[in-house]
């Protein structure tokens, strides 16, 4: 324990002047009967081994004697009233250093003796603490230090006012609600055993009560009622920084009720001031966890601090890593759905161009021969003369054009390649089960009289295609049309099933080029192309590809 700040002791450093040498003396004082040690007020370099002297004679280290120096201290386990006297202390870099000691006798009828108080003061109406002084190295044989216990006016039971509270194994006597009359003189004690005798320890303090001075309220910096991670095995600092502007507190850290130190004797508390900007202080109280363990998990670590207005706590809290699962598992989740939902938009989006490519670069590989000649049956409403989009046109030139020039399909288109005399029934029913589609073009009715007029063909194509063969019809509209409600039930079926492609174009040259959106969308649903091997290709009927198609008008 480091000195508390507040307390003004009685060991008042005074010049003296022996043997003709200029030294500093420090006093103690010590109640005779009980045990007492000095340290050597040699401190700057407290690795040195200290001799202790008295009378130029050094102290022996025999430690069961009375008078012996143990760890660079001098013990007087316990003290008389004729060790009263100087003592010299030095280390092989400092010169002598003198000590008095003074053994005193309580007064008589008292248990302290009023010329030997030291002085601590209390602020009114406000708390306060007052500190057992000078106890550093009284931890009894197996290093625990017996409760303390106070006295005012050599009478016990103050802790049954409940406005006294002793902390710290009684280290600290807390005064809540301080008035006049909590001055006086006060006295606390404990034991120390050692060599199997239990001596009594004392110190008396005279508590002064003065007005409070009239401040803020101290304020944490740290820690915030938070709580931090930390990896188990670790080393955490546990610092409790405080601004404020009463220099004279103390804070202490305590964890379920108990001061750390007694908690976990690895626990050591350190307390440090300085001045701060503005004229406060910074104040505060530290401690090492060097190794986190289980135990230290979850618990509330509260600093302390006792101040004129009463009494300010705030806590830290140690937490295992969270070992983010849940978090990865999210993030994964959602980068997955929206890889699916990008993968998805984007075949959306090039769906035709992604097939197109897929059987250009692949098809030769999947290839499969289905018996089948034709790779699309063409139906279209022949030879209206008062259309505004020819049919005819669209079938003979461009069609083929496009298709089996550019695309190599196979067509047949009905009204090119049947031979003049077949029964068109017939033919139809043939040639549609020979096909791997069918393509039927509609054209407006405002546009043109009618388009499929002529049922019988057109209605046995679509059925025999739809019903019996399960070929899949195309449905390419030469303009918008509107109303569908004239036409047989089997397109209409087709249409809201299947859907129409609607050709925008003109009969100019671009109109003409494979890639552009209409054919993309017409070679969509085409089947793949079948490579025919030449042997295969004779075996087929004559192609009739007439680039001069006479337009009847
Ligand atoms: C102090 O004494 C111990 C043993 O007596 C010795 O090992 C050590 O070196 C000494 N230290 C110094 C700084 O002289
Ligand atoms: C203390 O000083 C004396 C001489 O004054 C010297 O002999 C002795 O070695 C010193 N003690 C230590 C521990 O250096
Ligand atoms: C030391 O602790 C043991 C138990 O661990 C106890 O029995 C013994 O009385 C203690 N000794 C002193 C001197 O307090
Ligand atoms: C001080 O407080 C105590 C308890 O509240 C009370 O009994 C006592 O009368 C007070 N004394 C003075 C001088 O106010
Ligand atoms: C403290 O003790 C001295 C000596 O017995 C006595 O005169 C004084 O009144 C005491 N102080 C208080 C506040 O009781
Ligand atoms: C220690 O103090 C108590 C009360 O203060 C007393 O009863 C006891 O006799 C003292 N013990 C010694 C060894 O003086
Ligand atoms: C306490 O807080 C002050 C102000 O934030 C900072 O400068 C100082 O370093 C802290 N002290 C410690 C020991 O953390
Ligand atoms: C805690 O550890 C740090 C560095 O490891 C050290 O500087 C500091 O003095 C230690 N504090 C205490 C109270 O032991
Ligand atoms: C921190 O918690 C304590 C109680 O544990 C509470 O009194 C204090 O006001 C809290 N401080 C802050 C800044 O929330």
């Amino acid at each position: 324990m480091t000195s508390p700040l507040w307390f003004i002791c009685c060991m008042i450093p005074f010049a003296a002047s022996l043997d003709g040498e200029q030294s500093k003396v420090s006093s103690h004082f010590v109640l005779a009967g009980e045990p007492a040690f000095i340290s050597c007020p040699v401190d700057k370099y407290p690795d040195d081994n200290v001799t202790w002297y008295r009378n130029d004679t050094p102290v022996t280290m025999d430690i069961s004697k009375r008078i012996h120096q143990q760890d660079n201290l001098l013990w007087f386990i316990p003290a008389t009233l004729k060790d009263s006297g100087f003592y010299e202390c030095n280390t092989s870099s400092s010169d002598k250093e003198y000590i008095q000691l003074k053994v005193f006798k309580n007064d008589d009828g008292l248990c302290f003796n009023r010329e030997t108080m030291y002085n601590q003061k209390v602020f009114t109406s406000i708390g306060g603490k007052i500190t057992c002084p000078n106890l550093d190295y009284f931890n009894s044989e197996n290093n625990t230090a017996p409760e303390i216990h106070w006295y005012k006016e050599c009478k016990p039971g103050l802790l049954e006012d409940h406005r006294f509270h002793s902390s710290k194994g009684g280290i600290y006597l807390t005064i809540n609600n301080v008035n006049m009359s909590d001055q006086g003189n006060y006295t606390c004690q404990t034991t120390y055993t050692y060599m199997g005798e239990q001596y009594n320890v004392s110190r008396n303090i005279y508590v002064d009560i003065e007005e409070g001075p009239k401040k803020t309220p101290p304020e944490f910096i740290y820690p915030r009622n938070h709580s931090i991670e930390v990896e188990l095995g670790s080393h955490v600092i546990m610092d409790c920084n405080i601004s404020t502007s009463i220099s004279t507190l103390t804070p202490y850290w305590q964890v379920n009720g108990k001061d750390v130190d007694r908690f976990d004797d690895t626990f050591k508390e350190k307390y440090y001031e300085h001045p701060s900007l503005g004229g406060g202080f910074i104040i505060g109280a530290t401690f090492n966890i060097s190794e986190v363990k289980n135990k230290d998990y979850s618990l509330k670590f509260c600093c302390h601090v006792l101040h004129p207005y009463g009494e300010a706590v705030a806590f830290i809290v140690l937490k295992r890593p969270a070992r983010d699962i849940q978090g990865h598992l999210i993030g994964g989740l959602v980068s997955l759905i929206f890889v699916i939902v990008v993968a998805v938009f984007v075949y959306k989006l090039f769906k035709i161009d992604i097939v197109l490519w897929y059987r250009r670069s692949c098809h030769p590989f999947l290839h499969k021969q289905d018996g089948k000649i034709y790779d699309a049956y063409v139906l279209y409403p022949k030879n209206r003369v008062s259309c505004l989009y020819s049919p005819d046109i669209f079938a003979l030139k461009i069609l083929p054009e496009v298709l089996e020039k550019q695309c190599g399909y196979n067509l047949f288109i009905f009204g090119r390649d049947d031979l003049p005399g077949q029964a068109a029934v017939s033919v139809t029913d043939e040639k549609i089960s020979q096909s791997r589609r069918v393509i039927i073009l509609l054209v407006p009715e405002s546009s043109c009289y009618s388009v499929l007029e002529d049922t019988s063909e057109q209605q046995l194509a679509v059925y025999n295609a739809l019903i019996r063969d399960g070929i899949k019809i195309i449905l390419i509209e030469l303009d918008k049309i509107k109303d569908y409600t004239g036409m047989p039930e089997s397109i209409k079926y087709i249409k809201q099933k299947h859907g129409a492609i609607r050709w925008k174009g003109d009969f100019t040259e671009r109109s003409y080029s494979a890639s552009t959106k209409f054919w993309k969308h017409v070679r969509y649903q085409m089947p793949p192309r079948q490579t025919i091997s030449p042997t295969e290709r004779q075996l087929l009927p004559p192609v009739f590809n007439s680039p001069e198609i006479v337009l009847e008008r």
